[in-house]
């Protein structure tokens, strides 16, 4: 394949992509979405491969890579259950901040690289920070990965002076930064790449450790980002320009989302790189579960929540990370559907950070086919739940937690959530008085007009459904 056509299915390749990340963008043509993306994979790939710069003595290496990683990547999607999907998308970051710093370190050492002047400075700055952003993506993914998964505590790790460790890191990298430019040979510049790469994964994981449970969103969503400029860091020193564009198109996708995801949280998003945020001013977030109850509850069983809900004339209905590991949307959307019979105006109302990835409630919600339309955004409905005879939250607590208004000094406060407690009657259905991720203890459980359904949402659910239909 000659140089102008590579050049022509890679500016294919990227209108797809571009085509793709709209696609994503909303529920209805996400599939469309994926398969844009899919097909601009393809023609990449092909294109690379059977493009000018590949010799056919590499393509068995390219197959057979492509074989090993392909079949993990299967494997992995096939065995991989939904609410674990959060843990493999940090594992997979961790991959392009690898893959980032090892390209790094190979073009370093690459002996058919004979640059001088201007061209080799501007080489040896790409591999520098190539490394640097790969070696912190793939540290600070790893952690993410360990938190996500509950391997590693919720709770901020708070080193005293960190802003001070982490200025001084920075100083020492601009510092070998200099000395790895001003390098004679590969010999003398290794040294300093290795003492920076040292402290880029020591930063990326202080960066991780330091943040609280409940602003793990944002960081998240962070290292999607990193790992989409790690990708373009990678493109500036192998002198792809596929891989520069992709990079950058996940890079400011990310970065987008990361703002998308601050504003959703009433979060500083320097501060949340900065580290310690979720502590509440000072107090940790305790891991989950560490929050101890305080109060009385009023327990209801399925046929009273049946009951209550066949009297109501408007229901909203607010799924969280349980609805997840219960599986229950497909009940939720058989009950959502008998009550839309009977002439009740049944609602959803969904958090920017309910569940453990960014959409994990809409994808679960489309998978089950609920409406699209009476799927809203927490700020499309916060306001009517005054008007709203029936709140049921399923599998929900830190985004139905009123401590984030009412106590300035919860380590959720000043997060937006959902009012479920303004509405005449909130159903709270999840299996005991466990905290959410957040760690912190839920003062609408104790609320006069709350009542807890106790027990597996799905389970919970199907009871409700066949006391409903009785
Ligand atoms: P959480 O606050 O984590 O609460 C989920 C609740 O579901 C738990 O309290 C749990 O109580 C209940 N539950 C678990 N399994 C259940 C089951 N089988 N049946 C019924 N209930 C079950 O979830 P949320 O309200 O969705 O809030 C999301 C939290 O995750 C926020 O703190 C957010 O910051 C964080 N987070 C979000 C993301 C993204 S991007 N969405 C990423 C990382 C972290 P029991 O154990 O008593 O059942």
């Amino acid at each position: 394949m000659s140089e102008s056509l590579v050049t022509v299915s890679y500016i294919g390749a990227t209108i797809l992509f571009i085509l793709s990340l709209g696609g994503l963008s909303h529920p209805e043509t996400s599939r469309r979405g994926n398969l844009y993306g899919i097909i601009g994979m393809t023609l990449a790939v092909l294109a690379t491969i059977l493009g000018p710069r590949v010799t056919m003595a590499g393509v068995p290496w390219i197959i057979g890579a492509m074989l090993v990683g392909g079949s993990v990547g299967i494997y992995a999607a096939r065995v991989v259950k939904m609410t674990q999907m959060p843990e493999l998308v940090a594992l997979m970051h961790s991959l392009v901040g690898l893959a980032a710093s090892l390209v790094g370190f190979a073009s370093f050492i690459d002996p058919s690289m004979q640059l001088v002047g201007a061209e080799k400075a501007i080489h040896e700055i790409e591999i520098y920070i190539g490394i640097l952003i790969g070696a912190v993506t793939f540290s600070g993914s790893i952690i993410a990965f360990g938190k996500l998964s509950g391997k590693i505590g919720g709770k901020p790790l708070l080193l005293p002076a960190r802003h001070w460790l982490n200025l001084t890191g920075l100083l020492i990298v601009i510092y070998f930064g200099n000395v790895f430019l001003h390098a004679e040979s590969v010999a003398d510049g290794m040294l300093p790449l290795i003492v920076m790469t040292v402290i880029a994964l020591l930063f990326g994981i202080h960066m991780v450790m330091a943040i609280g449970g409940a602003d793990m969103p944002v960081v998240v969503s962070m290292l999607n980002s990193y790992s989409g400029w790690a990708a373009a860091a990678t493109g500036f020193m192998l002198n792809n320009d596929l891989l520069i564009v992709t990079g950058a198109l996940v890079g400011s996708s990310g970065a987008i989302l990361s703002y998308i995801m601050c504003r959703a949280m009433n979060r500083n998003f320097i501060s949340v790189i900065a580290g310690g945020f979720g502590t509440g001013g000072g107090t940790p977030a305790a891991a989950s579960g560490d929050a101890q109850p305080a109060g009385e509850v009023t327990a209801v069983s399925a046929a009273e929540t049946a009951e209550l809900l066949r009297d109501a004339r408007s229901v909203i209905i607010v799924p969280g990370y349980g609805m997840a590991v219960a599986q229950a949307q497909h009940t939720v959307n058989e009950i959502t559907q008998y009550l839309r019979e009977q002439g009740i105006n049944v609602r959803f109302g969904i958090h920017p950070v309910a569940g453990r990835m960014p959409g994990h409630m809409n994808v679960l919600l489309a998978e089950a086919r609920v409406p699209y339309d009476i799927v809203l955004e927490m700020d499309e409905l916060n306001e009517d739940f005054p008007d709203t005879d029936v709140a049921m939250v399923i599998g929900a607590n830190d985004i139905v937690n009123p401590a984030a208004q009412e106590d300035p000094n919860s380590p959720i406060a000043g997060m937006p959530v959902l009012e479920v407690w303004k509405a005449k009657t909130s159903i709270v259905m999840k299996r005991s008085m466990a905290s959410g991720y957040a760690g912190v203890d839920n003062p609408l459980f104790y609320k006069e007009n709350n009542r807890m359904l106790f027990g597996d949402a799905k389970k919970m659910l199907e009871e409700v459904f066949v006391a409903l239909k009785s």
